[in-house]
């Protein structure tokens, strides 16, 4: 009866159309780029394999959160994207497994999340933190435009701000082991806290902020710049800038989970990801994260890491499970509390 069937589709021509191995799987996917990008390594991956993707969008802590939920049963297969050190902290408990892949293209600041990992997470992209602001709404309120981090504690911004929570966000909380790694510990949550003053919200997911801050629904919002980047080319009136004082960035990862369903499909889509024209595909939903691979090519919208001033950011203290538990506990203690 299947050779019949199969005789029969290759007859009209349909048996091409089918994926390329009878065992076609599911690959469950957890992403933590922008949807558009998502979508798009999503299927690309399907047209080039034939199996399916389930794909769902999560922030970064949201899916560390899941990860070590399920860590008896995963669900999940592959981590694609979201800040490096979430991803490290789930290598560093054992959470994820070395996908056994080729990173000798890779950039240093890659292959550097692969050998403090053992091979547990490697890095997929990079982007540096900012601040933007609408400059429309800046100038109808009589605002003195930001330059650096420590403007934002101007009472005259009261309200005016908006970021993520670092509890759900990488982005967020990449700026709060950026504050505490530029200005010492102590000096960074009274900066943070005084900037909580300004906050109107503190959001879950990161780029949120600065699409708010596009739409004119906030003045000015930190996030990452390759997000600001993408909204002022669509059109809305942001003005981003690069703080004074210097400024962290992440490593976006990806990582194959710990008795993953699907180890081998994990694999696959780990080499797919790593591969220099798929992640130059990223302009086409114009996504200007730094590509990792050395052979990809950079969009000319990309920020321009080299000049911007960029801190030493120590990616193995920072996503290490103790670290990021310290600074999320007495964020919740003293900084959220202080926001409007
Ligand atoms: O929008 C894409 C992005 O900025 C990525 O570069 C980053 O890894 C991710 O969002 C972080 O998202 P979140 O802050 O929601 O965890």
């Amino acid at each position: 009866m299947k050779n019949a069937l199969l005789g029969g589709l290759a007859a009209v021509g349909l048996l091409a159309a089918l994926p390329a191995t009878a065992s076609a799987e599911e690959l469950n996917m957890v992403c933590g780029a922008e949807q558009d990008w998502c979508e798009l390594m999503a299927r690309g991956f399907e047209e080039e394999t034939g199996n399916e993707v389930l794909m769902v969008r999560k922030s970064t802590g949201e899916t560390l959160a899941q990860v070590r939920a399920e860590a008896s049963n995963p669900k999940i297969d592959v981590w694609w994207g979201g800040t490096g050190d979430p991803h490290l902290i789930a290598a560093f408990e054992g959470l994820t497994q070395d996908p056994g892949v080729d990173t000798s293209e890779l950039l240093g600041w890659a292959s550097n999340m692969h050998k403090i990992s053992n091979g547990g997470t490697v890095g997929i992209y990079a982007g540096a933190l900012g601040i933007a602001y609408n400059s429309e709404v800046l100038e109808e309120r009589g605002l003195p435009a930001p330059a650096c981090w420590k403007d934002l504690t101007n009472p005259a911004y009261a309200g005016e701000i908006q970021v993520a929570n670092p509890n759900s966000s990488g982005t967020a909380y990449t700026e709060l082991a950026t504050f505490v790694q530029l200005f010492g510990e102590d000096e960074a949550y009274r900066l943070l806290t005084e900037i909580g003053k300004n906050v109107n919200q503190y959001t879950k997911s990161g780029s949120a902020p600065s699409k708010a801050a596009a739409r004119g629904e906030t003045t000015i919002s930190i996030g990452f710049m390759h997000d600001m980047v993408k909204l002022a080319g669509s059109g809305f009136p942001l003005k981003i800038v690069a703080p004074c004082e210097g400024t962290g960035y992440e490593v976006g990862a990806v990582s194959v989970i710990k008795g993953a369903k699907h180890p081998e499909l994990a694999k696959q889509f780990v080499e797919y990801a790593l591969r220099p024209d798929v992640q130059s595909r990223s302009v086409e939903v114009k996504s200007f994260q730094v590509p990792s691979n050395s052979k990809a090519s950079v969009a000319p919208e990309s920020p321009d890491l080299a000049s911007i001033k960029l801190i030493d950011y120590d990616f193995a203290t920072y996503g290490e499970r103790s670290t990021r538990e310290r600074l999320l506990k007495r964020w919740n203690e003293e900084v959220k509390n202080a926001s409007h």
